[in-house]
């Protein structure tokens, strides 16, 4: 049976991105990234303070991030949080950072971004004034792309790129093996690349091997699915990140954050 929700991600077929050129000296298109340092749908500062806190009492956590693209998402999740949590990310660490593209994945190794200038005010605002521990200054890549004014080129610090490790794999087939106890995912600003019957799929699969350990991160372009997400099981306990609590009646924090939405 096709939920409403169903039917509403089917009409969502436009998906626009954050994306920009990234030229050579001589004027060609090197890539074309689709992704940002610290996108700014969700605060990271606020997020990993959800996260110490809901993990307090945990010794280890999981942290996998899927539909990685080129590395920029998960350098600047540990970014934040090693400036945030010092000693108490280790056991955050290492981030399993993972997407289907092989290209987009070369580039995360490589770790070299043109940066804009609202990019490095709000990954230098959630670094409090320390961006440049984690991102090292270089001569400029350049670009050609009128759209948009990049201020910086920075290459990843080589300890922030010891702590990722960046694998290929489609998401599905991975979390088909992947043990969700003490586990958070984020699938940030992917979900509408899938055809419908994957995403209710990929729904499906996270709600029957969730429990209330896991905690789920999506993106503002996948705000097509939280209707979904809410039919299996899940909630939204902040701006953008869901969990699958035991009992509904008796999780406070569930009411809090709606009534703070709606009021
Ligand atoms: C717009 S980017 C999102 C980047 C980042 N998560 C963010 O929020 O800025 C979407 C990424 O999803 C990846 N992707 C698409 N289908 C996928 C799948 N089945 N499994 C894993 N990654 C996938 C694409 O290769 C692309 O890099």
């Amino acid at each position: 049976m096709i939920t409403p929700a169903e039917i509403k991600l089917n009409n969502s077929i436009i998906f626009g991105t954050f994306f920009r050129n990234v030229e050579s000296e001589d004027g060609k298109i090197v890539y074309r990234g689709d992704t940002a340092i610290c996108r700014n749908d969700i605060y990271f500062p606020d997020v990993i303070d959800f996260l110490d806190n809901k993990y307090k009492n945990t010794s280890k956590v999981n942290v996998v991030m899927h539909a990685c693209s080129d590395g920029e998402e998960a350098y600047s999740f540990l970014s934040v949080l090693l400036a945030q949590l010092k000693e108490k990310a280790a056991k955050f660490l290492p981030l399993d950072a993972r997407d289907i593209d092989l290209n987009h994945l070369r580039l995360a190794k490589r770790g070299i971004y043109n940066i804009t200038k609202s990019e490095y005010e709000i990954a230098n605002e959630s670094l409090n004034g320390n961006f440049y521990m984690f991102f090292e200054p270089m001569p400029s890549l350049g670009s050609k792309d009128p759209r948009l004014k990049y201020t910086k080129t920075v290459k990843v610090e080589h300890s922030l790129k010891s702590l990722v490790k960046f694998k290929q794999a489609d998401i599905i087939e991975d979390v088909k093996h992947m043990d969700l106890k003490n586990t958070i995912l984020f699938a940030r600003n992917f979900w509408p690349y899938l055809p419908t019957n994957r995403v209710v799929e990929l729904a499906d699969l996270l709600s029957e091997k969730a429990d209330n350990s896991f905690t789920l991160i999506i993106g503002d372009y996948d705000r097509v699915i939280v209707d979904l997400l809410r039919d299996k099981g899940f909630v939204e306990i902040a701006e953008n990140i869901f969990e699958k609590p035991k009992n509904l009646e008796y999780d406070s924090r569930i009411y809090d954050y709606e009534y703070n939405s709606i009021y």
